[in-house]
């Protein structure tokens, strides 16, 4: 199951997973609208199959300094990046901890590490994220469950273009040490590994995919 994939990186996971063979849930807004928790409970509540891949990806980004930061973003953001996710892990894990298998992966941010002006919710809410993912990871250890978080830097989506003009693109292309954006792709790739079997042992990580960034 994933969120947000009806465009940028949830879209290039959904399609990655549907690829291998995977049946995927991609619940869209008008079927599960993260901003409410009504709409949360009963799409959970329409679940007929195990889930045993949860994918946190959808996500929001509104740029407010301080001064102008208003009760609504607060509460969208904290609401959308970090409190439904965890609404969906509680009625997600259940099921996983009475089969003693789940992978759970919820797309961070490099500003859940690092930061820049306008971004204090959003940093925030990635902050938490994060506090969530290695807390969880630790409590469902013991029921085989794991569950990390994928930290992008820029990736070329919607939500890049939105809150950079094109010139601000290109004088970040030039900050970042591999020269350009990530592709939604090469995200979804590595989520992909983290999703599968074949992660054994990694959980509890925030692993950050930034060509470079933050270490300049
Ligand atoms: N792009 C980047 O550079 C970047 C970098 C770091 C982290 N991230 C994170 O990666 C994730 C995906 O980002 P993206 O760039 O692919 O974003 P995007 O292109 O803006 O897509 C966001 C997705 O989230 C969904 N969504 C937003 N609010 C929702 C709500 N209330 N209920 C249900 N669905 C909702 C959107 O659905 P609709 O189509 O209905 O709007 C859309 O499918 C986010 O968590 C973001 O914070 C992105």
């Amino acid at each position: 199951m994933i969120t947000g994939a009806s465009r940028g990186i949830g879209l290039a996971i959904s399609e990655r997973f549907r690829r291998a063979g995977v049946k995927v849930l991609a619940p869209t807004r008008k079927e599960m609208d993260l901003l409410l928790n009504e709409s949360i409970d009963e799409y959970l509540l329409t679940l007929k199959a195990p889930v045993d891949i949860l994918i946190n990806n959808a996500g929001i980004n509104i740029l407010a300094g301080i001064a102008e930061l208003s009760d609504g973003v607060m509460q969208d953001t904290m609401q959308t990046n970090l409190l439904a996710p965890l609404r969906i892990v509680r009625g997600i894990a259940k099921g996983m901890i009475k089969r003693k298998y789940g992978r759970i992966i919820n797309i961070s941010s490099i500003w859940g590490e690092i930061t820049k002006p306008k971004r204090v919710t959003y940093s925030m809410s990635k902050a938490a994220l994060n506090a969530m993912t290695r807390t969880l990871a630790v409590e469902l250890a013991p029921y085989n469950i794991l569950i990390n978080s994928v930290a992008p830097g820029y990736v070329n989506t919607e939500l890049t273009r939105k809150n950079n003009s094109v010139k601000e693109i290109s004088a970040i292309k030039s900050g970042i040490p591999l020269k350009r954006l990530a592709e939604p792709e090469e995200i979804a790739e590595f989520v992909e590994f983290l999703a599968s079997n074949r992660n054994t042992y990694i959980t509890g990580q925030v692993i950050i995919i930034d060509g470079g960034f933050i270490c300049l």
